[in-house]
């Protein structure tokens, strides 16, 4: 690929990120990646407790056309015909989620564990692996057991140690099997979304309590890999998923908008994790909202373990500028607006989300593949030592079903293609980047969106619940199977 670096840093690639033919190192990963409520469905069955997304999508006007996950993609009950699908993907791997609330349908351990929701990922992980998929779990991808919230959620430290708890059950288990514990996916959505502006379950609208549920998702996370390390037996490998921030300055003084946001979203969680501190300017930013009381001895070196790999997940880019007061602030974040909170908290009416270039995807966001490079060379940078590995990336578009009863799906072959020219340059440059999880392998319950959002690579009949791989299921394939970008 011949390519050049521009002065502004950004690679142009030949031609425009959209190379065939790239070769990946042998060993480079390819999977999936899903999440329990998103996919599983059966929500009140063998002892599944509600969590908060039950609440929230039971909830009427907090998701689109009433959806809930009560059925989702009915994967609790096709698992195994899913886990056929996969391997016949190629699929090398395949990321997954643990409902807490069917393992410990409180949340608390002294009230009882379930042994049907251990049995129901026990079955999973040794299907996947006589397939030969290795199996990557998520122990929490925001499905918080109710009964927690009811005591006060992510913002009371007691969660953390609850969290610990049921992460030491998983580990005695199925620590024997897991290729990859990941611990948290994306705390930011997590506390700022859950707790801030309220577009994600519980749908509070509490910036202290943001912030706080900052910190005790990231207590829980080095709690947790405390847990899982003491009860694992095999030897798996420990990783986190963050979602990163990749920002775009507009206006005069954009830097101090950008440094604020990057301090919320990115260092928020890669300083405490990574380098164990807290970081001086975040603390500033948001100390009229909080003054971090909740911050206690020795917490900082529980949250700084260290980890196998760091999950990277990218969907697209942010650009924010200094608000003047001038005109109504935009909000242009790439989140549903619930009325009334913000994502933000000690930077809201001070820095502003302004609307992208396009193209975009159906979700609104601007399709940016070398955001993802820079941001991999960032992370190289900031953490040279620290291997990568991209645990989502796709998109959403609107499908549709051809005559022949297939689904050409250009527009996400596209999306994809362009990501992992990006991801390859990356690898190319040195950046020690280990593989690559596709968002996702079935349409699902996306969210605040219900099922109008469709990223599978297969798609889901949400009538009949049929699953047809879409074109990009085929391109995908062939890259699994190669290592080869396909044309
Ligand atoms: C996320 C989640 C996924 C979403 C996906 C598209 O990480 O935000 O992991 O559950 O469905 O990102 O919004």
């Amino acid at each position: 690929m011949s390519s050049v670096t521009s002065d502004s840093g950004i690679v142009q690639g030949s031609p425009d990120f959209r190379d065939a033919g790239l070769v990946f190192p042998s060993g480079f990963t390819f999977g999936s990646a899903t999440a329990s409520y998103q996919v599983e469905g059966a929500a009140a069955e063998d002892g599944r407790r509600p969590s908060i997304w039950d609440t929230f999508s039971h909830t009427p006007g907090r998701v689109w056309n009433g959806d809930t996950g009560d059925v989702a993609c009915d994967h609790y009950h096709r698992w195994e015909s899913d886990l056929d699908l996969m391997q016949s993907l190629g699929l090398h791997a395949y990321r997954f989620s643990i409902a807490w609330p069917r393992i410990v349908p409180t949340g608390r351990i002294e009230d009882g564990v379930n042994q049907a929701g251990i049995d129901f990922y026990s079955r999973l992980v040794d299907g996947l692996l006589a397939r030969g998929i290795r199996p990557v779990a998520t122990l929490y991808h925001w499905d918080l057991p109710q009964t927690l919230e009811d005591a006060g959620g992510w913002p009371v430290r007691a969660t953390a140690d609850h969290f610990a708890d049921y992460a030491g059950v998983m580990g005695a288990a199925l620590g024997d099997r897991i290729h990859t514990w990941t611990t948290l996916n994306e705390p930011w959505c997590s506390a700022y979304l859950g707790y801030g502006q309220g577009g994600h379950a519980p749908g509070r609208h509490e910036p202290a309590a943001a912030l706080a549920a900052v910190h005790h998702l990231n207590l829980g996370h080095g709690k947790a890999l405390q847990a899982l390390r003491a009860t694992s037996t095999g030897s798996p490998e420990y990783s986190v998923t963050l979602n990163f921030h990749v920002l775009r300055g507009e206006g005069e003084n954009s830097g101090e908008a950008m440094r604020r946001i990057d301090a919320l979203a990115n260092r928020a969680f890669t300083s405490p994790m990574l380098r164990g501190v807290y970081d001086e300017d975040l603390l500033a930013d948001t100390a009229e909202v909080t003054d971090w009381a909740f911050v206690q001895d020795g917490d900082l070196e529980t949250i700084n373990q260290p980890i196998d790999v760091l999950g990277v997940n990218y969907y697209s880019t942010a650009t924010v500028r200094l608000w003047d007061g001038s005109s109504p602030m935009q909000h242009n974040d790439g989140h549903k607006a619930a009325d009334g909170g913000t994502a933000w908290p000690g930077s809201d009416r001070i820095v502003e989300f302004v609307q992208q270039p396009g193209p975009y995807t159906e979700m609104g966001w601007n399709i940016a593949p070398e955001g993802l490079l820079e941001l991999l060379r960032s992370l190289s940078a900031q953490f040279p030592d620290q291997p990568l590995m991209i645990t989502e990336n796709g998109a959403a578009f609107a499908d549709e079903v051809a005559a022949d009863g297939s689904v050409p799906d250009p527009l996400r072959v596209d999306y994809l293609r362009r990501h992992l020219t990006a991801a390859h340059r990356a690898v190319e440059e040195g950046v020690d980047l280990r593989g690559y999880f596709v968002w996702s392998l079935l349409d699902n319950f996306e969210w605040g969106y219900g099922y109008a959002k469709r990223f599978g690579i297969v798609r889901v009949d949400f009538d009949t619940l049929e699953r047809t791989p879409k074109a990009s299921a085929h391109w995908f394939r062939q890259l699994a199977e190669t290592g080869v970008l396909p044309a």
